[in-house]
């Protein structure tokens, strides 16, 4: 064979050779990848123009080929159910955007193995203001039959039985981070071939950084114990791991993305009006608790692992704590 000199791996390169060592894998996760992959590609140029699309669409909001001008987020959802449902491996999906799921009623959907959940486009209050949003999105296997319709038994599963999760960072580059049991990767979009190519092999979240990201505006809503562990952030010095630094973007995933390579935690507590906070475990918490857990970091809402949450609605929202498992392990001392 002809020794091939090549540096980086796309997405699709790096997807299929992790099946080699896999007894009896049919390929359906990488394709299912690849799809997701393809959405992001289509999400991430109309976020680029996103300061263009009043000019680009008329008055009516009609753009040039003639589609009616949607939201952001309403794009990318369509984007991402579009190819999960055209794909050859994934049942159905369920959306942060969508009251209901979606079971896809076609010979190959029914017969897929997968169903994936997502949040099609975190943090949209960003967009108007040029600053990173992202998209996540968790795969389980489905537990009813294949042949038939998913269920809502496919999508209210643990997070713990996620087979894949990740994110794609709409950021000054473009991002997909995916993890499954064996390693979370990160590849950056070469705009150039339009390919998603592994930059960030392995990634590890470090055992403690100096970054908490928390909304302090918030803060007198917070809990007793949450207040204690802020306030002691805040004192943080030489002597004690500090200083620490606070950053908080308001986009999770721009949030949680660079605490999970620099070290950090990340808070969305519940308040005195919203005691179960704002975010959504199964959108946005389940796949990053996932993605943090194979790292060696941890999420928890207080009490127990986010991961071992079982729910019992689409869109119930939780508490969230996550970041590097020495952090992790002092603010336990405050909950
Ligand atoms: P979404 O745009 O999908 O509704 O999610 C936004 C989320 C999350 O990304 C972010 O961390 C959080 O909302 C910010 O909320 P606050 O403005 O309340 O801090
Ligand atoms: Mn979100
Ligand atoms: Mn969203």
């Amino acid at each position: 064979m002809l020794p091939v000199n090549r540096k980086v791996l796309t997405l699709d390169e790096f997807t299929i050779q992790q099946l080699r060592d896999v007894p009896n894998a049919t390929g359906e996760l990488s394709s299912l990848l690849r799809d997701i992959g393809l959405a992001a590609k289509r999400v991430n140029v109309e976020v680029n123009k996103a300061g263009l699309v009043d000019i680009l669409g008329d008055a009516g909001s009609v753009n040039i080929q003639g589609e009616d001008v949607k939201k952001l987020d309403i794009f990318a959802n369509d984007q991402f159910t579009g190819v999960l449902q055209h794909g050859i491996s994934c049942a159905g999906i369920a959306s942060e955007e969508l009251d209901e799921y979606i079971a896809f009623d076609d010979p190959i959907s029914r017969n897929s193995k997968y169903v994936c959940l997502f949040d099609p486009l975190d943090g949209s209050g960003n967009i108007d203001v040029n600053i990173s949003i992202g998209t996540i999105f968790g795969v389980y296997r489905r537990v009813t039959e294949k042949g038939q319709l998913a269920n809502q038994d496919d999508f209210l599963q643990p997070g713990t039985q996620q087979v894949a999760a990740g994110y794609i960072i709409y950021g000054s580059s473009t991002m997909m981070v995916y993890a499954t049991r064996r390693g979370v990767n990160g590849f950056t979009l070469d705009q150039s071939i339009g390919e998603f190519t592994l930059s960030h092999p392995d990634i590890k979240c470090p055992d403690f950084g100096n970054i908490y990201s928390v909304n302090h505006g918030n803060f007198y809503r917070y809990g007793q114990g949450v207040k204690e562990y802020i306030t002691a952030c805040q004192k943080k010095d030489k002597s004690n791991g500090g200083p620490y630094t606070q950053r908080y973007i308001g986009s999770m995933v721009a949030d949680v993305h660079r605490n999970l390579i620099k070290g950090g935690i990340f808070m969305y507590p519940g308040t005195t009006d919203k005691p179960k906070g704002k975010l959504r475990l199964l959108y946005e918490c389940n796949p990053f608790a996932f993605i943090l857990a194979v790292a060696g970091g941890r999420a928890t809402d207080g009490h127990q692992r986010i991961l071992d949450i079982k729910p019992t609605e689409l869109h119930q929202r939780t508490p969230m704590f996550i970041g590097s498992k020495g952090m992790m392990d002092e603010l336990e001392t405050y909950l």
